[in-house]
Parts: structure tokens; C-alpha cells; sequence
């Protein structure tokens, strides 16, 4: 049994991950940390270094939280990029950072990104951009990670869950049910494999 922190876990991609990881002594954060054991802005340096020592000792972080806004690319502001890259983005990177100080030996990240960087639809490209970042900074950066740690990014289609939100811009895309997306995590945090972005697609 691992200690895995699940990051917005109230979330639809976060509750997705629980599904996978119910074996483990899992802890939960979130942004307003409702209904969760700890509060975290992941879009703040100080925020996520309080979270990881309030936590202590942990041997996998699950971040499930990449705020984007959609807009088409000519009237997309610069705020609007930077709220994006600044969570999905950076937010991310700022886990692992700063996290790879705090986490066990052996120990891994699990992050998010998602189909719409290889499958585009209109609006949607901060979202479409940060998401191929997430997937290249895992798979580049895995060859750097000090003392065993691994990292992988789970890039998964829209989930059955979340069809009522995203469903009208994804015309022709097939939605697959959380609980694959909660496999993908699992085999990320359980296994052996770094470097990868595993892919959950119907
Ligand atoms: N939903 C899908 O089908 C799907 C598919 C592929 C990829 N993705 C990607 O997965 C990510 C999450 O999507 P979702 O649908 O799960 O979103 P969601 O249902 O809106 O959940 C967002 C979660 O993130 C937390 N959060 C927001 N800002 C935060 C911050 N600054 N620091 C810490 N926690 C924060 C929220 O916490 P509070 O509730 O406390 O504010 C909530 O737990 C997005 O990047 C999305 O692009 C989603």
C-alpha cells in the first residue's frame, strides 16, 4: 500500500483516478479542499509546498487539475493563456518540482493532459497546447528525476462522466466510462513504467 496524495479529487477526472487507487491510503486536495482532507492552489508556489509537508511522508502525487479557458485562438487575451498555462501548464511543472524534494524514494508523478493536443477542435487550443507540454515535459524530464522517481501523464478523451459538459464541442469524439481513466492512473502509480504518456481513447 502506497500513500498517494490525489490532487482535485472532486473533480470529474479526480473521482475517475479514486476508482483506480481504492488499495492505497489515499489523501485528497483540492482548491477550495471541500469535501477533501487537504486545501491546495496548485497555481501557487507556497500553496504546494505547505501541502506537501502538512502531508509528510508520500510515495505518489495524482494530479487530476488543469484549469483552461476556451476561446477562439484570434479573440484568446493573454490573461485568458496565462490562467491556462499557469495551472495545466505550470501548475503541473510546480508539483513535480517542487515536489520531487518533498516525495520517497521510489516514489512517482502522475499528471494530466488530454486528447484534444493530437485530436483539435475549435476553441480549444490553450487547453490543446498545455496538454502537449504536459506530455513532453513527462517524457523528457523522466531521464532527470532523481532518486528512482518516476513520471508519467495520463491523456485520456472526455469521460462518460463529464459528456454533459464537453459534449456539444466534440462533435464525432466517443467518450470512454472514468473508470478506464482510473485503470490508466493505477498503472501509473503501480507499475514500472516512466517517461510515458498513457492514452485512454475509445
Ligand atoms: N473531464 C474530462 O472528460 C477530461 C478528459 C481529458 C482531460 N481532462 C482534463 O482534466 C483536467 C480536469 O478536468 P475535470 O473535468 O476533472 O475538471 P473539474 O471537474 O472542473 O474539476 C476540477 C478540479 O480541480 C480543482 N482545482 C481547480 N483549480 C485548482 C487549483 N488552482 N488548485 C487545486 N485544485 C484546483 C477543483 O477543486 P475545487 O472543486 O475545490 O475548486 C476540482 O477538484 C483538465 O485539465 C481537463 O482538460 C478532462
Amino acid at each position: 500500500m502506497k500513500k498517494v496524495i490525489v490532487i482535485g479529487a472532486s473533480g470529474k477526472i479526480g473521482q475517475a483516478a479514486l476508482t483506480g487507487l481504492g488499495h492505497h491510503d489515499v489523501v485528497t486536495a483540492s482548491r477550495s479542499g471541500n469535501g477533501c482532507d487537504y486545501q491546495v492552489d496548485i497555481s501557487d508556489e507556497a500553496s504546494i509546498r505547505s501541502l506537501f509537508k502538512e502531508v509528510g511522508s508520500f510515495d505518489a502525487v495524482v494530479n487530476t487539475v488543469g484549469v483552461c479557458e476556451y476561446a477562439d485562438f484570434v479573440d484568446m487575451t493573454e490573461q485568458q493563456w496565462m490562467t491556462t498555462v499557469m495551472s495545466k501548464m505550470m501548475g503541473q511543472i510546480n508539483l513535480v518540482r517542487i515536489g520531487q524534494e518533498y516525495i520517497n524514494d521510489g516514489g512517482s508523478f502522475s499528471l494530466i493532459s488530454g486528447i484534444l493536443s493530437s485530436k483539435p477542435i475549435a476553441m480549444a487550443i490553450a487547453d490543446a497546447t498545455t496538454s502537449g507540454a504536459i506530455d513532453t515535459f513527462v517524457k523528457c524530464v523522466a531521464y532527470e528525476m532523481p532518486r528512482g522517481i518516476r513520471i508519467n501523464a495520463i491523456n485520456p478523451t472526455v469521460i462518460d462522466e463529464a459528456w454533459d459538459v464537453y459534449g456539444e464541442m466534440m462533435a464525432g469524439f466517443q467518450s470512454v466510462p472514468g473508470a478506464l481513466v482510473g485503470k490508466a492512473f493505477e498503472r501509473s502509480v503501480d507499475g514500472f513504467i516512466t517517461g510515458e504518456v498513457i492514452v485512454v481513447d475509445a
